[in-house]
């Protein structure tokens, strides 16, 4: 049977994984959210708003601003209110980290982790579908798409550079010094690599390569492997998830951190607001891969499509989704920008 959205009246601290081994969340961490006293079903956006997400290097100077605007009134909501940035991060920490278990599909002993299986995916989906919303509605802009951080292009290997004005809510003081301007390692495992730019971005472009294609010929290679009611998530992810999604985690976190705050660890990863433009260009390699054709189709394992979640929405009600409502982003009212996707074109 399919994981079922945890009772969030339960929420414990319960400190758990990071991305590497060793990187633990600090003890006492409370991460669960406003409980709230009913639940509503999720309903399909109305098609009259359409969302294009853009690339994040692109936009601009009064996206940026509507960007910066939008978070800014994010983190300045009260603390308390489930729309407020740091509960929003703390979305990630409970979902990750052991705060929730599975005691709704009747196994309250096993955590829920959404990492390492095959809801990694859908997950992030949705986490982000609210986020984006809530940002938009704080705005007054129903359009409002979120940007996508384009690491897999020549031009989006670097972080974005209006993530680095301290002055702006998009800042994050938590990140690796040496990186802010640096090339991104979409193979980073902890070490810093000697390459020269150029090589730098001609092995992004063969990750890229080979994670979206060659290794990802079907749907468990693409998602990662099963994850059902009682089951711990011990399959192991998906090409993508483990890379390039985890090495640009790890290589933002920051080194003088103790626990590679904040993208380089499960609990703080969503105390950036790199995070989410970071996890916007996963999701959209989900696009991507469905084009490819052929085997490259989702799951359709019943126990996949049942799994749901829950989530605060923009008006802050608890809504709970199911995977399959997912699937497709011009349902859920958006798509990304067309960019062009060099690695796809020709086996490097
Ligand atoms: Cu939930 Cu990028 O991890």
């Amino acid at each position: 049977s399919p994981v079922v959205a945890p009772d969030i009246s339960k929420c414990g601290t319960n400190p758990l994984t990071g991305f590497k081994a060793g990187a633990d969340t600090p003890e006492g961490t409370d991460c669960c959210p406003p409980d709230s006293t009913q639940i509503m079903d999720f309903q399909f956006p109305k098609d009259d708003v359409f969302r294009v997400r853009p690339a994040a290097h692109l936009l601009s100077p009064s996206y940026i601003a509507k960007f910066k605007l939008a978070i800014k009134r994010m983190k300045e909501l009260p603390a308390d209110d489930p729309r407020n940035f740091l509960q929003q991060a703390h979305i990630h920490c409970a979902y990750c980290n052991g705060a929730y278990t599975q005691s709704s599909s009747g196994f309250p002993d096993v955590e829920i982790q959404i990492h390492n299986s095959w809801l990694f995916f859908p997950f992030h989906r949705w986490y982000l579908y609210f986020y984006e919303r809530i940002l938009g509605s704080l705005i007054d802009d129903p359009t409002f798409g979120l940007p996508f951080w384009n690491w897999d292009t020549p031009a989006g290997m670097t972080i974005p550079n209006y993530f680095n004005d301290s002055s702006s809510a998009l800042f994050d003081s938590k990140r690796n010094q040496a990186n802010l301007t640096a090339v991104v390692d979409l193979g980073y495992n902890g070490k810093p690599s000697e390459t020269s730019d150029l090589e730098k971005v001609t092995n992004n472009l063969s990750i890229m390569y080979r994670q979206v294609v060659t290794n990802a010929t079907d749907p468990t290679l693409f998602f990662g492997g099963e994850y059902r009611a009682g089951s711990e998530p011990i399959r192991g992810g998906g090409s993508v998830e483990q890379s390039p999604h985890t090495p640009v985690h790890r290589w933002v976190g920051d080194p003088r951190e103790l626990n590679g705050e904040d993208l380089g660890n499960f609990y703080s990863a969503g105390r950036d607001t790199l995070f989410y433009c970071h996890h916007s260009n996963v999701d959209r390699m989900w696009s991507l891969w469905k084009t490819l054709g052929g085997k490259h189709q989702d799951i359709t394992d019943p126990d996949f499509l049942n799994t749901s979640f829950v989530f605060y929405d923009e008006k802050k009600n608890l809504v709970r989704v199911y995977v399959k409502d997912c699937l497709r982003t011009n349902q859920l009212g958006y798509d990304y920008q067309r960019v062009d996707v060099p690695w796809l074109k020709s086996r490097p």
